[in-house]
């Protein structure tokens, strides 16, 4: 008992109180070595061996050894698994007869699944992924739960309007599933991606063939199976773990597929829409990346906006499309705000991700902690402050020490490109028309944050921010019900909410003449 108090003492600490899904919560002790039982290609609700005979690792990121291997798919395993889709969604198929209120009851169902199986999974993405099991408990997993039953609850109240034409007709419109979508995911939120695009999908009547990150394919493989165990028709979701230029481009061009989402970098999502717009125009969702700006105005509460400043950059190991990397702060308070911004990175606790007591795990990969170095040298060479951290935490694994630079200025490398690690950029502004200037000064517009006291200059600033969320005296909040999406290179479409219905959905309208007398 006295460990679970503890324990949500500091899951306060990690996360603003305003931050609901984060709030209060008895943790159940991880799998420390959680038995994994899938590590095939799902298709037709069976599982398969990669046709070329081929597999992948899959590491763990607290010390660099591979945790197992995993069939690696690949173009001759997406035809099969595209087939399936397109057999799923066949007119008269039981996916495509079945009443949109059994597909709801079959995510609800998922979602129980899931939620029987809440340990086991937390366990597994933070084996897989190295996140703290505190935030795949009370993060990842339970937001995917609540995700599945909000779409679940959308599917038999996706609805048309009938419409009052010019002319002697009856005429209106339904919304219809797209048909086969290739979904694309990283390895930041595997379940929670798998659960943002899978949900509205699924609620609209769409059928799926997704590609995981090949960093982790372990939960994503888990849940597949419990779309099985749902109930969920052969074929309707199908899901291939592989890699992104073979399996990835082989979806994202294949000729039977009407739509693909995307979620990663820009540039490859740069890729993935050439692809798409060259094999068949297939409909394009994009969430890319980010360089969000935190502003802090000289009233806000400061503790407040010094903790949102920190959790808005190092939740996840700062590995956040959305991450708040430049934090803007009014002149009046710059020296205390700093002072504070660096007291607590000295305070956040690195290590195992299982142990709970760590905030912060290891980063996902080799190739992404020698990214964040790298631009760590960039910054002190372009002459930013480095005032905390800066190095590797340990010498084993993936780790990083909590770092922060300040007097950062606009034109350094580490104030324009996305770093996606935990390092804190601190940078000086005077007055709301030029923070508001730099803050759109930026190819990306997906989040930003304002802090202030003065609710009308929190509504100017929030409106004059080129950006799809911005949050105002809190950071990194994610309710199913809201709508999530980029401005500029930052992407296009909207993720979750009724928005997200949209981009799973395609208008038809049915127009029927109606003479004024029956003959
Ligand atoms: P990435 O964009 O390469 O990977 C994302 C997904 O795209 C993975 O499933 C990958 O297999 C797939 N992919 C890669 N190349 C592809 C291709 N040619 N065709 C189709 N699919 C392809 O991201 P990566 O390499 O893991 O990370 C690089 C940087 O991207 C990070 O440092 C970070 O800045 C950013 N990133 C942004 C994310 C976000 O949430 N917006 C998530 C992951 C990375
Ligand atoms: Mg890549």
């Amino acid at each position: 008992m006295l460990r679970l108090l503890g324990r949500q003492a500091l899951v306060r600490a990690a996360a603003p109180a305003q931050n609901a899904c984060y709030a209060t919560a008895a943790i159940p002790q991880p799998v420390v070595k959680p038995d994994i039982q899938h590590t095939g290609i799902f298709i037709n609700n069976e599982w398969h061996k990669s046709a070329s005979g081929r597999t992948f690792p899959t590491f763990d990121p607290r010390t660099g050894e591979v945790t197992c291997e995993v069939q690696e798919g690949d173009k001759a395993d997406v035809e099969k698994a595209v087939a399936a889709a397109n057999e799923a969604f066949r007119l008269g198929s039981p996916w495509r007869t079945m009443d949109a209120s059994e597909r709801g009851r079959l995510l609800y169902r998922l979602a129980d699944l899931m939620e029987r199986d809440q340990t086991y999974l937390a366990s597994l993405e933070t084996l897989d992924n190295g996140k703290p099991y505190y935030m795949s408990y009370l993060g990842d997993t339970a937001l995917s739960i609540k995700h599945y039953r909000y779409y679940a609850g959308w599917a038999d109240k996706i609805v048309g309007e009938t419409i009052p034409a010019d002319g002697n007709s009856f005429c209106y419109t339904r919304h219809e599933p797209v048909g086969v979508c290739a979904q694309i995911i990283p390895w930041n939120f595997p379940l929670l991606m798998q659960a943002w695009k899978l949900g509205p999908a699924l609620a609209a009547g769409n059928t799926v063939v997704m590609k995981l990150a090949e960093e982790t394919p372990l939960t994503g493989l888990h849940v597949a199976d419990l779309f099985r165990e749902a109930g969920f028709p052969p074929g309707v979701v199908n899901i291939v773990p592989g890699y992104g230029p073979t399996a990835g481009a082989a979806l994202a061009s294949h000729l039977n597929v009407d739509k693909v989402a995307f979620t990663g970098s820009t540039e490859v999502g740069q890729v993935v829409s050439e692809l798409a717009a060259k094999s068949n125009l297939k409909r394009v969702t994009m969430e890319l990346g980010g360089k969000s700006p935190n502003i802090v105005f000289k009233d806000a509460d400061l503790e407040q906006a010094v903790e949102g400043g920190h959790f808005g950059l190092f939740f996840n190991m700062g590995q956040c499309c959305c991450a708040g990397s430049r934090i803007f702060v009014q002149e009046d308070i710059y020296d205390e705000y700093v002072e504070r911004s660096i007291e607590k990175a000295r305070q956040r606790t690195v290590g195992d991700p299982f142990d709970l007591s760590t905030l912060q795990g290891p980063q996902i990969s080799e190739a992404q902690m020698n990214k964040i170095m790298g631009l760590v040298e960039t910054g002190k060479k372009e002459g930013a402050h480095l005032a905390h951290g800066g190095g590797r935490h340990g010498d084993k694994g993936y780790f990083v020490q909590p770092t922060v630079f300040t007097d950062v200025k606009d034109d350094m490398t580490i104030a324009k490109e996305e770093i996606f690690g935990p390092v804190q950029q601190i940078m000086k502004f005077s007055t709301v028309e030029e923070v508001i200037e730099r803050a759109n000064n930026s190819i990306y517009g997906l989040a930003a944050g304002v802090f202030t006291r003065d609710l009308n200059l929190a509504n100017r600033t929030a409106q004059g921010l080129r950006s799809g969320t911005v949050w105002i005296n809190m950071y990194n909040d994610f309710p199913s019900q809201a709508p999530f999406g980029g401005y500029k290179m930052s992407g296009h479409g909207r993720e979750k909410g009724s928005y997200g219905l949209q981009n799973y959905t395609e208008v038809k309208v049915v127009v029927t003449a109606m003479p004024q007398k029956n003959s």
